[in-house]
């Protein structure tokens, strides 16, 4: 113990309120989708998988994106799903397991929205669900969603999140980023419907916030809802939902009033600033106008950012170590609050406690070999 309270990294290692629960670190496993959870049940190479990063050290995992029970949640072969016994009978043993290694977990909500096409898992049938309709090549690849349709969605949320308390999960993730269901709504390029869940900026989070209020009441006033929001996209990086700081606040406020507690604020770089005129990232501006606890996220721990495409594809996304001192920075200004990891820990899940331990230097390198091979 007496190396953390010596080291310059001592702040990523204090101890913070979580619910009811307190993280031992600000050190989070930042949620990655894995694609290996056969007909969407996470089984023993997962369980393996989760244990390993919380015996590594880390205060917090949320999990890789965990679908809700709605027939066009899922957009990927073999991503794993938050409902029916099986699944939830699998998820109740990675709980077990990084319970036992001591760092809490809370598991991602996803609807992948119209990100989804005809054709895919588990009903080739059923098309993308989204705001507005989007047809290709004469069919309607994405349906726009009902009134009905909305209901059934929110419900099937907050059903995943009842679900997740009852296997001990210690809060949830809402995932509203990256273009999927809940941030198509919110972002004006895939939104173009004139009822109360388009037009405005209020109107565009509705969606959001019914479903942050649908999980609350589904859960206990203590049980801790983070939300995850990008201005970034997948098919657009460049891409916004607020243009400066009062739009900012705007959409805050109204997730802040709906229940959220914790705010997951997905950039590529958690360095870059988020406006003109002021060198505060999305996450400190989060942090400032929403009061809550934020979460930063971004090529932490590495010196390079990539797409996905370049880390899906054939290219070597190799990336070094970079100096932790702005990432610690961030914390003891009080900018942030929590720090959350993805490359560094598929490389290294023993990245906090050999950075603990100041063994900077035994920290392995992220390339393809070890995201492929990663343990
Ligand atoms: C991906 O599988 O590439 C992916 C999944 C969820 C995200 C972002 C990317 O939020």
């Amino acid at each position: 113990m007496s190396q953390a309270r010596e080291s310059q990294h001592q702040a990523l290692f204090k101890p913070i309120a979580f619910g009811p629960h307190t993280l031992r670190n600000r050190i989070v496993m930042s949620p990655m989708t894995r694609q290996r959870s056969p007909g969407g049940v996470p089984g023993e190479q997962s369980v393996a998988y989760y244990q390993r990063r919380a015996e590594g050290g880390v205060g917090l995992i949320v999990t890789e994106g965990t679908c809700i029970g709605h027939p066009a949640a899922s957009g990927y072969n073999n991503v794993p799903d938050l409902f029916g016994p099986q699944a939830l009978e699998g998820w109740k043993r990675v709980v077990e397991a990084v319970h036992q290694a001591g760092a809490r977990i809370v598991p991602q909500l996803w609807h992948v929205g119209p990100i989804r096409r005809l054709g895919q898992a588990p009903d080739p049938l059923v098309p993308g669900y989204g705001p507005s309709e989007i047809s290709e090549g004469g069919e309607v690849q994405v349906k726009a969603m009902s009134l009905d349709d909305i209901e059934q969605v929110i419900e099937a949320y907050a059903q995943a999140a009842r679900d997740a308390r009852a296997i001990g999960f210690d809060g949830v993730e809402i995932h509203g980023a990256h273009e999927y269901l809940i941030d198509s709504f919110i972002w004006s390029q895939t939104n173009q419907r004139d009822d109360d869940y388009g037009g405005s900026l209020a109107n565009r989070t509705r969606l959001a916030a019914r479903i942050v209020q649908a999980v609350r009441e589904a859960t206990s006033p203590d049980y801790p809802i983070m939300f995850r929001f990008s201005q970034w996209k997948i098919s657009d990086y460049g891409a916004r939902i607020v243009d400066n700081a009062a739009e900012l606040k705007v959409f805050l406020d109204i997730l802040v009033e709906a229940g959220v507690d914790v705010f997951d604020v997905s950039t590529r770089r958690f360095w870059e600033p988020a406006f003109e005129g002021s060198s505060d990232s999305l996450a400190a501006w989060t942090r400032r106008l929403s009061g809550k606890p934020v979460m930063m996220v971004g090529s932490v721990g590495l010196d390079k950012a990539y797409s996905i495409a370049q880390l899906r594809g054939n290219e070597n996304p190799d990336a070094g170590q970079a100096d932790l001192a702005p990432v610690v920075g961030q914390l003891q200004s009080g900018a942030v609050d929590l720090v959350a990891l993805g490359r560094m820990l598929l490389a290294d899940p023993q990245w906090p406690t050999k950075v603990f331990e100041n063994r900077l230097a035994e920290i392995n390198r992220f390339d393809r070999e070890a995201m492929q091979t990663e343990i």
